[in-house]
């Protein structure tokens, strides 16, 4: 996998934030670090709050405090007050849109504890980002403001914290100070968010009582609340238990980031403790493979530990020299996560260009990497009122649930147990973009209980007695582009040479197997997919296979071919020009399409992806069908 598809992993934002503030955590190694995010808007005083935490705990150097005096004095805020907002708000399209457009990573530390806080913004299109920062959170401050109460955007951003995992919630009920600091509006808030929170899973919260412009409870217990006995946020923040420490009660699981091999006396294998502890002489298992071994040494950066701990990077030896490589997990012999290939997930949807269900794409889970299918969602889930709505396909920011399957075992565990074995990203093969981020629920048990049945007659048996290799010549191109009439010569051709052949055309196949289709990508997708699969079952039969789709997109020709045993596949782009199919316009569709009551056809306002490397190209101007045809089996059969 190439270097650009690690770096666009969302998941991966921690050593991106590593490489930028090593000093930083140098200075502060001994602490511990808790990651939290603040969901709300610029209304709700998110960024005056956030300036409120870097300001008292002092982590605003000089000549920052000289500007942000000048700037606050410019914008001309309330009082003598210092705007913490203008500190937060640093990027230069914050301040000319008022919006915060981005997750922002800021890092702050007091006496106890570093902290990093992600800074994302509040509005419904920017879930991805809010899913981004939240992915590595241990805890979620919502800000709700005291005059508004629980509010759409309250709503949406719980469900998603939720969703991500984050196990503490903190209901940050904000400018206290404009409600007079009365006990009766925060009572009634947090009791309309206890009957949201209770309804969408959310077992506790901590309630807070606050003012980020005044100060009121953040780093000290406020004398205008005298009815609120703590903690101040602050405190909260110093000493909720994080994580991490709850992880290391689990059972023990490192997925393998590389092997580490020196020199030829030590092999071992590093990564990240995800849960639990190792030490000499525990029993540990090797997954997928299941192999067993006894850990031998627990390194880290400084020397050999008696014990490892979730959260800590170490390399294990093991007693015995079993296979292990990246993608594999390590774990406790007698409590293994399990292996599966289909899935229930949750998907946010992060791509401008929708979901295509059938489609392979790259899913990363921790350090393995796979090809997955995912299928039409089984609802989408409406975030702003957690309704289940129909859906074909999940667009920019949607979030739904489907099955997935993938084409090896995934080493995985429910996203609810373990976020590093359940979470995962999918990523376009073609453009390497990261296009959506998820959550394993569970594995489908007809996965476990469908197996493969082996068969006597082989499909090397079936070749041998039609004398013949299979194969499948898979033409693609334009409407009218000629594919169908030379497909037909070539399967005439080739049966005149006692070849046994069957042709699969596009317009047939529309009528039967696939005639639930039409031609959105979605469809076409998938009409390509089933297509695939039988001209596999076909070539297993022994057949030369012909196909004669439009075929478009790239992904999924290529699809097909890794489907295919090598060299099995022919790709053949009957390559008419658009100006020269539309000319022709056998079947009028051309004409319907320009004058626009035809949708999505290809070429006029759907896109088609030429082969870059077909095995045979045939440029179809001054050539007759019967000339190409003759040109395709020529170089089939030399
Ligand atoms: S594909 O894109 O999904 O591979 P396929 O080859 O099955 O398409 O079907 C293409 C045929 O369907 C065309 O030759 C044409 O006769 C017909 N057709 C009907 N509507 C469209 C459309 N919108 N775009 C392309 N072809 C269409």
């Amino acid at each position: 996998m190439s270097d650009t598809l690690e770096q666009e992993s969302a998941y991966q934002v921690d050593a991106l934030i590593a490489e930028d503030i090593d000093a930083y955590l140098e200075l502060h190694q001994h602490k511990t670090l808790l990651r939290f995010i603040t969901c709300g808007s610029v209304d709700d005083g998110k960024s005056t709050l956030i300036g409120r935490l870097l300001y008292d705990s002092k982590m605003i150097f000089e000549d920052q405090l000289a500007a942000l005096e000048a700037d606050s004095k410019r914008v001309g805020t309330q009082g003598q007050e210092i705007d913490f907002a203008l500190l937060v708000d640093g990027l230069a399209a914050e301040r000319e849109q008022g919006i915060t457009i981005d997750v922002a990573y800021r890092f702050f530390s007091t006496e106890k504890r570093k902290f990093i806080v992600a800074d994302t913004p509040g509005h419904e299109q920017y879930t991805r980002n809010m899913v981004t920062g939240a992915s590595t959170a241990d805890l979620a401050v919502i800000l709700i403001d005291a005059r508004k109460g629980v509010l759409t955007q309250t709503r949406r951003h719980s469900y998603l914290a939720h969703l991500i995992g984050i196990r503490n919630i903190v209901l940050a009920v904000n400018k206290m100070d404009l409600v007079g600091y009365d006990q009766a509006v925060f009572d009634t808030i947090v009791a309309d968010y206890r009957a949201f929170a209770d309804s969408i899973g959310i077992e506790r919260f901590v309630p807070m009582p606050i003012s980020g412009f005044k100060g009121d409870n953040i780093t000290t217990l406020s004398p205008n609340t005298p009815w609120y006995s703590g903690p101040a946020l602050m405190e909260h923040l110093e000493t909720v238990e994080l994580d991490q420490v709850s992880d290391q009660a689990r059972p023990f699981r490192m997925p393998v980031q590389w092997v580490n091999r020196p020199n030829l006396d030590f092999r071992g294998f590093s990564g990240l403790i995800g849960s639990g502890t190792v030490k000499p002489g525990d029993a540990v298992r090797v997954l997928p493979s299941g192999k067993t071994s006894t850990v031998t040494r627990v390194v880290a950066f400084d020397g050999d530990l008696e014990q490892g701990v979730a959260g800590q990077s170490v390399t294990l030896t093991f007693a015995d020299e079993i296979d292990c490589s990246r993608g594999d997990v390590i774990a406790a012999a007698d409590a293994p996560p399990q292996a599966a290939d289909q899935f229930e997930a949750t998907i946010v949807w992060m791509a401008d260009e929708e979901m295509l269900p059938g489609r392979p794409y790259w899913l990363k889970l921790g350090t393995q990497t796979v090809t997955a299918n995912i299928q039409a969602p089984k609802y989408q889930v409406n975030v702003n009122t957690m309704e289940h709505l129909a859906a074909k396909t999940l667009e920019l920011n949607a979030i739904g649930v489907a099955n997935l399957s993938t084409d090896r075992n995934l080493v995985f565990e429910p996203y609810a147990d373990n976020r590093g074995l359940g979470g995962f990203i999918l990523i376009d093969k073609i453009t390497n973009a990261t296009v959506a981020a998820g959550m394993l629920h569970f594995s489908l048990r007809r996965a476990q209980n469908v197996h493969w049945q082996p068969t006597d007659m082989s499909r090397e048996h079936h070749a041998a007695i039609k004398n013949q290799k299979p194969a499948v010549l898979w033409f693609t191109g334009l409407s009218g582009a000629g594919k169908s009439t030379i497909a037909n010569i070539v399967e005439k051709k080739l049966a005149r040479m006692n070849r046994h052949t069957f042709l699969l055309d596009g317009d047939n196949v529309r009528h039967g197997l696939n005639k639930d289709l039409g031609f959105t990508d979605a469809d076409r997708v998938e009409n390509i997919r089933r297509v695939g699969e039988v001209a596999k079952l076909m070539t297993d039969a022994g057949l030369i296979v012909i196909t004669a789709f439009i075929s478009p997109f790239r992904a999924e020709r290529d699809m097909v071919r890794k489907m295919m045993a090598p060299g099995e596949f022919v790709e053949i782009h009957i390559d008419t020009s658009l100006a020269d199919a539309e000319a022709r316009d056998v079947k009028g569709l051309y004409a319907k399409a320009r004058r626009g009551d035809l949708k999505n056809f290809t070429g006029i306002d759907s896109p088609y992806e030429p082969p870059e490397d077909p095995e045979i190209r045939i440029d179809t101007t001054n050539m007759t069908p019967e000339q190409a045809a003759d040109l395709i089996i020529a170089r089939l059969i030399p």
